[in-house]
């Protein structure tokens, strides 16, 4: 038998943890492959929640994370942290998922060694390099030498083709964030203790409309953020609504939120959930108010609209099969929209079905067989 291939896997936040995690359990129970993970550290906690879920325990942890980390200052840190690990492992293969800086980063330090770069959810494209900031130059970045492009669409591969990129290193294999919520789902089924943890909200907040809602985006700091706040108390002055909001981590989300909506009756302002409690926010919720990437994703998938409070979004597909929509961050807008879904029946009917462009749910097992098809020369 010829010798496994070292696969890096490096990742950092919480989404890539949620999105690689089916992929490095497909990596591991493969004995083509011999598999090697990196976390940045770039988030703590919300990293350490998934990889304890997961059972994911890195065989390096660079725990770079700064209070309040400037871009700038965290890219550095990643840089040169990571080239470190790679020059220690010296990986055959180096796998980054989507467009955080430590993607960016991972990608980059192994360029600079001759590493072949296999890039997870390439191809999203927004078309405006500040909407999302800094994620699509982070992508486009990558998507610029990457060796192989794992595209979760047929749109994102698309994009990839019309940037010249080689169409040979182009496959279409669905998104991993919904082996990723088949997962979760089957270990909820299995104990369902692990995502009960919300039952006291449930009891406050019966007979109520639950909106879920997340929002953490760099560009909609300021203005922005104050809008979706604003937002939110309107709606939840309604007597029959209630909104559980697990607040990111980001000190430049907690200050608004927390002057905005701290002790207001209808919302609930709680720490960052667990996948399986985020899960279960989902199915309870009658629709998802965000502007995070990965939820317009899995709303959709379990069959729940989700409220894009963006401008732009290089997750189109949901918008295109009607079950999510792009409402931005001015409060007059969010509240009309989210008000015609909960008042009107036929508006609502029509956005709440389920619809997954986005995979089935075996997108890890098919990067696994491409990754050891594939020979790549860095
Ligand atoms: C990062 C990613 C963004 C991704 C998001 C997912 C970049 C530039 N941004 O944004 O693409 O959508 O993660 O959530 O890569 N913090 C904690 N504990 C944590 C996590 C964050 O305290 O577990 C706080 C720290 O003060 C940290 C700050 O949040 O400095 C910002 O974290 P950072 O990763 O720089 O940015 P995010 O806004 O989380
Ligand atoms: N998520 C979670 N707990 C929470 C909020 C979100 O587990 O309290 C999960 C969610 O299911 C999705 C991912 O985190 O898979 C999205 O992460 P985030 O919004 O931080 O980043 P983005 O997807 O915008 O990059």
């Amino acid at each position: 038998m010829s010798t496994p291939r070292t696969i890096l896997t490096v990742f950092g936040t919480r989404p890539e943890a949620i999105k690689l995690f089916p992929l490095i359990h497909a990596l591991e129970d493969d004995p083509r492959f011999r598999s090697r993970t990196c976390v940045s550290g770039q988030h703590r906690g919300m990293l350490d929640q998934v990889l304890e879920i997961a059972g994911v325990v890195p065989h390096h942890d660079l725990d770079v994370m700064q209070p309040d980390q400037t871009l700038d200052a965290l890219t550095a840190r990643l840089l040169t942290g990571l080239g470190a690990v790679m020059d220690l492992e010296k990986p055959d293969v180096v796998v980054v998922q989507g467009d955080t800086a430590t993607a960016m980063c991972g990608a980059l330090a192994a360029y600079y060694r001759k590493i072949p770069v296999v890039h997870v959810e390439a191809g999203l494209r927004s078309g405006n390099i500040h909407h999302p900031w800094p994620e699509e130059v982070n992508r486009k970045v990558i998507g610029s030498f990457a060796a192989l492009h794992f595209a979760p669409t047929e749109t994102a591969a698309e994009a990839l083709r019309r940037e010249n990129i080689d169409p040979a290193t182009i496959h279409v294999t669905g998104n991993t964030v919904i082996d990723a919520l088949h997962w979760i789902t089957a270990r909820i089924a299995q104990e369902p203790s692990l995502a009960q943890g919300l039952a006291g909200l449930e009891q406050r907040f019966a007979g109520k409309r639950i909106i879920g809602m997340t929002s953490h985006r760099r560009e909609n700091f300021g203005e922005g953020m104050r809008g979706i706040a604003d937002a939110v108390k309107r709606l939840a002055a309604r007597p029959d609504v209630a909104v559980i909001f697990p607040v990111h981590l980001n000190p430049n989300v907690r200050a608004v939120m927390n002057a905005e909506l701290a002790g207001l009756d209808n919302v609930a302002l709680i720490e960052p959930l667990d996948y399986p409690h985020f899960a279960r926010l989902i199915a309870i919720s009658t629709l998802m108010l965000t502007d995070s990437g990965g939820v317009q994703e899995e709303a959709p998938a379990l069959g729940k609209p989700v409220l894009v409070m963006r401008e732009t979004t290089e997750r189109p597909e949901g918008v295109a099969a009607g079950t999510a929509r792009l409402v931005g961050t001015d409060a007059d807008r969010i509240v009309a929209e989210t008000t015609r879904l909960l008042d009107d029946t036929d508006a609502y009917e029509a956005m709440a079905r389920a619809h997954n462009p986005f995979g089935d749910g075996k997108s890890s097992q098919r990067i696994a067989e491409l990754l050891a098809d594939r020979g790549l020369a860095g």
